[in-house]
């Protein structure tokens, strides 16, 4: 029996939709801060196989998701690129900067990244082992702009003004440095296929500030080349691209790009995302993280209401962005109940 995911993935419409959560495995659950807390730091768990695979288990166990997505972060990347990277508590992470061609020019080689990354490989090992056969195994990476604007700044930024500065006063290191990112993306990702990962997802968290034509040149242009890479090497694996608050741009992604399907954020609503995105195929989406704090019959509304706008076609269930750490344990519970009820 195929997995439930791999057949909405496949385009099939399905009376019950599957089911996971970004940050799934993260500070809103107990078990996470304790097994958190074994490793010491983030970093830490994300580089130590059996901790991170515990990790990942941890809410399949818990409220058994349809898809378990690997634990890790879009910043080991950089960092096996070369980059310094650190996590500061209660304020997110820090990098070295990269403020010129130079910069770009002394990143390690390519080829070099798994000697960093091996262990998240494992990890993967493991999770193939270990999760039930149900569940579907997702790996993930950073899409080129979204990684190129923390390797810029050095950190998270509200406007990501470090990154467009350097697209438009230097363009050949702006460029270089896309380019980079995309074709280390495309050994990163074949590398979690050959451990495991069943479907990988491209994260372009900061899609949303790139207008008009740096939208195709920059979040679009490069998620099709990984893909087109990707397929070429394993052509069954389906790719999810979530070019979060894209927009208008969220119409016709998946065909100009070749993802198998396209998550939505919370800034457009089921509704419209049922007619001008679905209608090409599978989506993935997208209720408000915020219902997993707040709770109650709002919750329970809203919940349904994306199950209902979503269920003439292929569609995952998803929030439009990550849990957050002050969600309620049990609000994820009556919202699967919801679904699955
Ligand atoms: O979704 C999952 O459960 C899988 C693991 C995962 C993490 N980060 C773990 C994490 C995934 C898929 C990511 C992706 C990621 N990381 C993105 C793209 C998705 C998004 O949220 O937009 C981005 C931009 C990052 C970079 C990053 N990592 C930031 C900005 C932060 C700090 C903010 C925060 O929530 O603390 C992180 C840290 C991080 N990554 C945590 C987790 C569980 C919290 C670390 C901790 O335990 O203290």
């Amino acid at each position: 029996m195929t997995k439930s995911i791999l057949r909405a993935l496949a385009g099939e419409t399905l009376t019950t939709p599957p089911i996971w959560m970004m940050r799934q495995a993260g500070r809103y659950l107990p078990e996470y801060k304790a097994t958190r807390a074994q490793a010491g730091d983030f970093l830490k768990l994300c580089y130590t196989p059996d901790l991170a695979a515990e990790v990942t288990l941890q809410p399949i166990r818990r409220y058994g998701f349809d898809a378990a997505i690997l634990f890790a972060d879009i910043l080991l990347l950089p960092q096996a690129l070369g980059a310094d990277l650190w996590f500061v508590t209660g304020e997110g992470p820090r990098l070295s900067t990269i403020t010129n061609g130079a910069g770009v020019a002394a990143l390690r080689p390519i080829e070099d990244i798994h000697e960093t990354l091996n262990p998240i490989y494992e990890t993967l090992r493991i999770l193939t082992r270990a999760l039930p056969k149900e569940t579907t195994l997702i790996g993930f990476a950073g899409a080129p702009w979204t990684v190129a604007t923390y390797m810029i700044a050095g950190r998270g930024t509200p406007d990501q003004a470090p990154a467009h500065l350097m697209r438009s006063q230097d363009r050949p290191a702006f460029e270089a440095l896309i380019d980079v990112i995309t074709h280390a993306t495309i050994e990163y990702l074949s590398a979690q296929i050959e451990a495991g990962a069943e479907v990988v997802k491209l994260f372009d968290s900061w899609a949303g500030s790139l207008k008009g034509q740096d939208f195709i040149d920059f979040s679009l242009i490069p998620t099709q080349k990984i893909i087109a890479a990707l397929k070429a090497r394993h052509p069954h694996v389906p790719i999810i691209a979530f070019p979060r608050e894209a927009g208008d741009h969220y119409v016709g992604f998946a065909k100009a790009t070749g993802a198998d399907c396209v998550a939505i954020d919370n800034s457009v609503t089921p509704e419209w995302a049922a007619t001008h995105v679905q209608k090409d195929g599978c989506v993935q989406g997208n209720l408000a993280p915020q219902h997993m704090v707040t709770g109650g019959t709002e919750l329970i509304k809203a919940t349904k209401s994306v199950v209902q706008a979503f269920q003439n076609g292929p569609h995952i269930f998803n929030l439009g962005h990550g849990i957050t750490p002050d969600a309620n344990p049990d609000n994820v519970q009556i919202m699967i109940d919801t679904i699955r009820g």
